[in-house]
């Protein structure tokens, strides 16, 4: 995949945080790499947008080769808009909404039980570790992309809880949505990510498990600092 990531280095410190479809990742990771003033990785984005491509390109999402090929030759980037909101371009295409809907997800979580797809991601994926340090958010980041991570987080939540905050999270980005219909998707999901052969969902064994149904991103963001400060 093209993009213009600059130049890594293998050297910054790296905070990955793993967990399934709704657990919170991607708002814990943001503001934990706001607090820290580090860079953000969200891993999510680059399957999802793969995903995209494939949708719009009419390639299978089975089509290991097909995929891995085109995720070579599309050109993904991610920033940041004049208005301070984060943009994702797929070939010049302002796909960012497009990349959230659950059409992208679902597609996404099928393309990532390819080990051909989730290999062609990886060197992509490396290419973020810059200094001054990492936040990477994730399914695999602790287990196969940054083992040597300084600090690994397992965020978990029930999946009625994850369920009802997509819906919310869906709902108030206009779409219409059902949310029995999205506890069926959040548990079909986890299932692919856990039962997957390639890199499946499960916690790094060096992982800390944070169950964060119930709390607030303020709780949950103190636990993780706490936990930061013991190890730094
Ligand atoms: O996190 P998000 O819902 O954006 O990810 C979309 C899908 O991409 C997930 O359901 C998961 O199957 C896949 N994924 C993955 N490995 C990652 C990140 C996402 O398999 N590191």
């Amino acid at each position: 995949m093209i993009s213009k990531a600059p130049t890594p280095d293998d050297r910054a410190p790296v905070i990955t945080i793993d967990g399934p479809s709704g657990s919170g990742k991607g708002t814990i990771s943001r503001r934990l790499a706001g607090t820290l003033g580090w860079h953000y990785l969200d891993s999510g984005a680059l399957y999802r947008l793969l995903a995209c491509a494939a949708l719009r390109d009419g390639i299978a999402l089975d089509d290991a080769s097909g995929l891995a090929a085109l995720a070579e030759r599309i050109n993904g980037d991610f920033g940041v808009s004049p208005s301070g909101t984060e943009c994702v371009w797929l070939d010049e295409e302002d796909v960012t909404a497009r990349l959230r809907t659950e059409e992208c997800g679902n597609a996404a979580s099928k393309l990532a039980t390819l080990p051909e797809v989730r290999a062609a991601l990886l060197a992509w994926q490396r290419r973020h570790r810059r200094t001054p340090g990492l936040v990477a958010d994730g399914r695999d980041m602790g287990t196969v992309v940054f083992p040597d991570a300084l600090l690994k987080i397992f965020l978990t939540a029930s999946p009625e809880e994850r369920a009802r905050r997509r819906y919310n999270q869906l709902k108030d980005n206009g779409n219409k949505v059902i949310l029995d219909e999205i506890l069926e998707d959040t548990r079909a999901r986890d299932l692919r990510d856990r039962t997957r052969k390639t890199a499946p969902l499960e916690p790094a064994k060096d992982a800390f498990m944070l169950d964060n149904g119930g709390q607030e991103v303020a709780e949950t963001l103190a636990i993780i600092l706490q936990r930061l400060q013991t190890i730094g």
